[in-house]
């Protein structure tokens, strides 16, 4: 800020200094060559008059040119003497002048001065309030070479009170300049540091931990897209926060539910020492149940960490994806069969594609276990692989109890049921489809729902087989 101002000041006081000069350089040429033009034309016209000593004619000459150039004519002769006056008082008297001198000792022909008079000092125009005074002499040559010099003085007062006045205005445009410099750049600095600072303090709060702190969008261009970007990156930042918020206190539950489980089990277990024997095994057979389902719960949200810290690597190797599908309904038979549902296979042959082998068992496994689990017994689930285009496109459909339209753009997400209490019987956790959608989505596949309630499901995956994405 102090630079700026200085930076106007020096500019300023430079422009008016180089403008004065021009000004008074150009009065100055304007009056010198006026005035030795008519110097010199008078004093060859008055040379021969002051050869020939034609005194009265030369004393009238004298007066009548003075009055009509506005100011004194001498004539000095060889030795610095003023033999002629056009005021007729200083006749006889030797004249130190420098411009006489340049002309008498210095050989110059003519000489051109302005002076200040100190206040003490006649003053040679006549007129006492004069202040500065112009001489300007020429030389007097005659037929026999020179012969004195012809002085011409002039008030110039006028002239360098009009030179003052030009430097005040100078001087009054400068400070107003100035002034409004300042003024604008007082302005300026406050309309540009205000959103800084405010911004500033904003990420301050936020740096605390106060993570619902926004910037006032104001103004237009950068300010504005700079304030509106960083209230982006805060509503992110919140929303980021309040889901892992949620899912800490989702899985903290959903652990909870078979560590109290067992824990009744157990109690039941110490307080009741002579509990039958089949009872006892029946109650050990549930804790067993109970840590295998905490297991699972685990290993999905360790699954899902992974995927979110981007920590999971996938170790894509020629998959046989045909053979991949009838492997996993294999592991799922039993339970099938247990509960009288058709599990039915029909896959093209060797559908070969890179991928990870473990993760996309895992996604067809999920999808066929959710299958039976949400189908009733003897009911039916059919699971088809076939190829569209550069897709092998993977189905798994059930004639069980369906998803109202309203879930279906949820249960992808984390710990989402749909019928809570069913579910929690069925032991599900809602993570097994979150999982899905991104290990498809890691193998640039995708995945999407078509169900009505009491009809059915049928869960489509489409894995690009050269593992580019989809356009
Ligand atoms: N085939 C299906 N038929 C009907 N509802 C389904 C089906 N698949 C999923 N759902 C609904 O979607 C919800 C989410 O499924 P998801 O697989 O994510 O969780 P889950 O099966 O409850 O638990 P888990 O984590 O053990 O898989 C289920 O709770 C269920 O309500
Ligand atoms: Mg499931």
């Amino acid at each position: 800020m102090l630079a700026f101002l200085l930076i106007v000041g020096v500019s300023f006081a430079m422009m008016a200094s180089s403008l004065t000069n021009l000004v008074s350089d150009y009065l100055y040429e304007q009056r010198i060559r006026q005035d030795s033009l008519s110097v010199e034309k008078l004093a060859t016209t008055l040379a021969p008059l002051f050869q020939s000593a034609k005194t009265d004619a030369l004393q009238d000459a004298l007066v009548e040119e003075g009055g009509q150039m506005g100011g004194r004519l001498m004539i000095v002769d060889e030795d610095g003497k003023v033999q002629f006056d056009s005021f007729g008082k200083l006749c006889g008297m030797r004249l130190e002048l420098p411009e006489v001198l340049a002309i008498l000792t210095g050989g110059q022909s003519s000489a051109y001065g302005i002076h200040r008079l100190s206040g003490g000092e006649s003053s040679l125009t006549g007129t006492a309030e004069d202040e500065y005074v112009a001489y300007c002499a020429s030389s007097l040559i005659g037929t026999r070479g020179r012969l004195g010099a012809l002085l011409f003085v002039s008030p110039v007062q006028e002239m360098m009170q009009s030179l003052s006045a030009v430097q005040r205005q100078l001087l009054s445009v400068f400070v107003g300049v100035a002034a409004a410099a300042l003024l604008a750049a007082s302005i300026f600095s406050r309309v540009i540091t205000k959103p800084i600072s405010a911004l500033t303090r904003t990420i301050e709060k936020m740096g605390k931990g106060d993570l619902s702190v926004r910037v006032k969008v104001r103004g237009s261009g950068e300010m504005r897209h700079l304030a509106e970007s960083y209230n982006a990156m805060a509503e992110q930042l919140e929303s980021l926060d309040r889901s892992r918020n949620q899912f800490v206190s989702n899985a903290s539950h959903e652990l909870k539910t078979p560590l109290a489980t067992m824990k009744i089990l157990l109690e039941s277990l110490i307080y009741q020492p002579d509990m039958p024997s089949e009872l006892r095994a029946e109650f050990m057979q549930d804790m067993d149940h109970e840590i295998d389902r905490l297991t699972g719960i685990i290993t999905d949200l360790l699954t899902l960490t992974q995927m979110d810290s981007r920590q999971m690597e996938l170790h894509p190797e020629a998959v046989n994806l045909s053979e991949l599908t009838e492997e996993t309904l294999r592991l799922l038979q039993p339970a099938a069969e247990k509960r009288g549902q058709t599990l039915t296979c029909r896959v093209v042959d060797g559908c070969r594609l890179m991928a990870d082998r473990s993760k996309l068992g895992q996604v067809i496994y999920n999808l066929t276990e959710n299958g039976l689990k949400y189908t009733p017994d003897g009911g039916s689930v059919t699971v088809t692989l076939t190829v569209e285009g550069r897709f092998a496109v993977l189905t798994v459909q059930d004639n069980g109890v369906g998803i109202p339209k309203e879930d279906q753009a949820h249960i992808f997400d984390r710990f989402y049921r749909v019928d809570k209490a069913r579910s929690r019987e069925t032991g599900g956790t809602g993570l097994g489809l979150s999982i899905v959608r991104q290990l498809v989505t890691l193998h640039h596949g995708t995945v999407s729902v078509d169900s009505a309630p009491g009809k059915g499901s049928t869960f489509t995956v489409r894995l690009p087989m050269d593992g580019k994405e989809s356009a």
